[in-house]
């Protein structure tokens, strides 16, 4: 089974932001900046996405009732601006990322902006798929290790409507097949591939 692919008009590029939205992304980009140029270690797998564009898709699937439910995962959140963005439309959103000060920092941020998406430390490959992850030559950017992190948000894989990813390049494939497998029917995958831009799936 593969998942199915849903077009996003081009158009939506050219839709407005609220000033919720432009403040959450100024803000995210703020910290962002002042956490690359502080002496901490860099973190190399992590890359922000087109938050601006992102906020559009969400915006856009959200007019078009396209989620099957309200429950939103950020894969892989950074400092989780996909999960805030999804739960100022009121979704029951949160981030899983495996490196702590990630964890914290966007933590923080949804505190400060009063926004109520929760962000935890962990693996967002559930342990039923560890085993594929360590195998797949085409996944080497996604961490292997740290707990699965389902059990402590309290919301199975299988239970989210709608996730987001940012992958590599090269390792899309993984993330389809992750939900493919384990996501439920009828649940989608919004990805940023920064040459494509925003890809959209649906598992049948
Ligand atoms: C390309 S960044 C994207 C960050 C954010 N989603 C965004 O779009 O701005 C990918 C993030 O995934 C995290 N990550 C990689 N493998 C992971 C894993 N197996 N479990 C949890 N987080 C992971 C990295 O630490 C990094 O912050």
């Amino acid at each position: 089974m593969t998942l199915d692919p849903i077009a996003i008009p081009k158009s939506i590029k050219a839709n407005p932001l609220s000033p919720r939205q432009i403040d959450l992304i100024d803000q995210t980009h703020d910290r962002i900046e002042a956490f690359m140029l502080a002496d901490s270690a860099v973190i190399e797998t992590f890359v922000p996405c087109d938050f601006q564009w992102l906020s559009q898709c969400l915006d856009w699937i959200k007019q078009q009732h396209m989620a099957s439910g309200k429950r939103f995962c950020e894969l892989g959140s950074g400092f989780g601006a996909a999960a805030m963005l999804a739960a100022m439309q009121g979704m029951t959103a949160v981030g899983i990322e495996i490196e702590p000060d990630l964890v914290a920092h966007s933590n923080r941020l949804a505190a400060d902006l009063g926004i109520n998406a929760q962000f935890y430390c962990g693996n967002f490959v559930p342990s039923s798929m560890a085993g594929s992850l360590a195998s797949s030559r085409e996944a080497d950017h996604i961490a292997t290790g740290g707990n699965d992190a389902y059990e402590a948000i309290g919301i199975a894989f299988n239970e989210f409507d709608l996730f987001f990813a940012f992958p590599w390049p090269g390792e899309h494939e993984f993330y389809k097949t992750l939900v493919d497998t384990c996501a439920a029917p009828g649940a989608m995958l919004l990805t940023y591939n920064e040459r494509a831009g925003m890809k959209l799936f649906r598992k049948p």
